[in-house]
């Protein structure tokens, strides 16, 4: 009887858990509730864009928590769907939108789904095989043809991109202690500096804001010259203008902003302008 009562508490403060992957107890009850709505939703045949506006809405309000990826020791899959910042909740929604479209909605599958978009050619393996600099994520996630970069299509000019703050700025960042990490970050930044990036500078979005679909993804780009991307979010539609919904650092949850993206943009000096990219499916 006392060994069943020890049992039952340890299964109940237990973390579900394995090698691979960190989630609270809390965090998979709610992914479990909604991965059962999506499969009885009629929401497969609904667009990617469109499903990353409906999947999105349900995150609204959640808490705005940072460094959720940041642990001690190993690299691990880390789902927490109870504390999102700006980047985990793009991509927690587009892992939903994904999986949807596919009608594969099992745990193991948003898992499976999740480590293709965080990581390098689509698998987890070091710190240094998470993708971390979002200009990056982007071009990775093009090459995987999960999404399309359309920024120069609608208007968009050169951004002359070379981050270089991880390596500049190690003492940020706890697994940087590591050399060789230091070393691969070094390599992925001279990569992404060999590329050709563009941008939409804020003065412009409001012209090309017709050319913006509601579900699109949002990256905004800074003026500062070793950052690629300070923020990033999902176009959605109110009043017929483009506003952002994202993980908001600022009132500290996940909400629709107040103003078009546009105005959001204009009284920001630490941001320059948008690159926008939509899901392929
Ligand atoms: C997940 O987010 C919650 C906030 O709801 C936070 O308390 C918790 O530490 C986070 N877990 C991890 C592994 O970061
Ligand atoms: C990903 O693949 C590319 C090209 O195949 C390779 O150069 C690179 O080292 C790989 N990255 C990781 C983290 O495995
Ligand atoms: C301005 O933009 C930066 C970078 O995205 C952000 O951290 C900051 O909170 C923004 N300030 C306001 C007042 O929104």
């Amino acid at each position: 009887m006392k060994l069943r009562a020890i049992i039952f508490f340890l299964l109940l403060i237990s973390n579900w858990s394995n090698a691979q992957t960190v989630c609270t107890a809390e965090s998979k009850q709610r992914l479990e509730s909604i991965l059962e709505a999506l499969s009885s939703s009629s929401f497969a045949n609904l667009s990617p864009g469109e499903l990353n506006v409906k999947i999105g809405t349900l995150f609204l309000e959640t808490a705005y928590v940072e460094k959720t990826l940041e642990l001690p020791g190993e690299e691990k899959l880390v789902i927490n769907l109870t504390g999102l910042d700006c980047t985990t909740f793009l991509e927690t929604v587009i892992t939903l939108t994904r999986i949807t479209q596919k009608e594969t909605l099992s745990f193991e599958d948003y898992e499976q789904e999740l480590e293709l978009i965080r990581y390098q050619n689509g698998t987890k393996k070091d710190y240094s095989s998470r993708i971390h600099y979002f200009s990056d994520w982007i071009f990775q996630n093009q090459e995987k043809g999960i999404l399309t970069d359309i920024t120069s299509e609608i208007g968009g000019i050169d951004y002359p991109n070379n981050p270089s703050f991880m390596s500049e700025n190690p003492q940020f960042y706890a697994q940087l202690t590591n050399p060789m990490y230091l070393e691969k970050i070094k390599q992925d930044e001279k990569a992404i500096q060999a590329r050709k990036y563009h941008f939409i500078p804020k003065e412009n979005i409001e012209k090309q804001e017709k050319f913006i679909q509601p579900g699109d993804l949002i990256a905004i780009t800074t003026p500062l010259k070793n950052l690629d991307i300070v923020h990033v979010g999902f176009a959605v539609k109110r009043n017929g203008r483009i506003h952002l919904m994202h993980a908001s650092s600022n009132s500290k949850k996940v909400e629709i902003s107040q103003s078009p993206i546009s105005e959001y943009l204009k009284s920001n000096k630490s941001q320059s302008g948008i690159l926008v990219s939509r899901l392929i499916f």
